[in-house]
């Protein structure tokens, strides 16, 4: 699926409408350069779980976010800053399970697929304009 972006409020509001197919372990990998959107779409996911979007921010120190108190939990991880990431080290096979929906930035970085998971990339076409391909239905 395609949808082409104006606004952080377009991409905002495509994710919060995504947000409401996720089930518990659903694992969403966002790729897309530098200020393509990707954190700005994690917030319209959390929106859209009933999560404060104002919680989530680029993780760049810190790898994994949680936030609470929406329809699932919601892991956020930024591999940015990672040359490689293994994802048995990260833990994150464990994180998707049971109670959450785990987004992932810079999915490059992985050393391993995780099976099953949705993809959603965002291509910047110009200042304001992004092109998001996404598999979630
Ligand atoms: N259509 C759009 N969708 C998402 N972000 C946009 C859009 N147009 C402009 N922007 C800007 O691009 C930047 C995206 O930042 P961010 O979400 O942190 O990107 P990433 O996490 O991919 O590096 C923000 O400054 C945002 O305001
Ligand atoms: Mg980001």
């Amino acid at each position: 699926m395609q949808k082409t972006s104006r606004s952080d409020e377009d991409t905002a509001a495509l994710a919060r409408d995504l947000a409401s197919r996720l089930k518990p372990g659903d694992v969403v990998l966002l790729s897309g350069n530098l200020g393509a959107g990707k954190t700005a779409f994690v917030r319209g996911l959390a929106e859209g779980l009933g999560i404060d979007p104002t919680d989530v921010s680029s993780p760049t120190f810190t790898i994994v976010h949680e936030y609470r108190g929406g329809r699932l939990t919601l892991y956020h991880v930024d591999l940015y800053r990672l040359e490689r990431a293994a994802t048995g080290d990260l833990g994150l096979e464990e994180m998707g399970v049971a109670d959450g929906v785990l987004a992932i930035e810079w999915p490059d970085r992985l050393t391993h697929d995780l099976p099953g998971a949705q993809t959603v990339n965002l291509e910047i076409v110009d200042d304001q304009t992004r092109q998001i391909t996404y598999s979630i239905r």
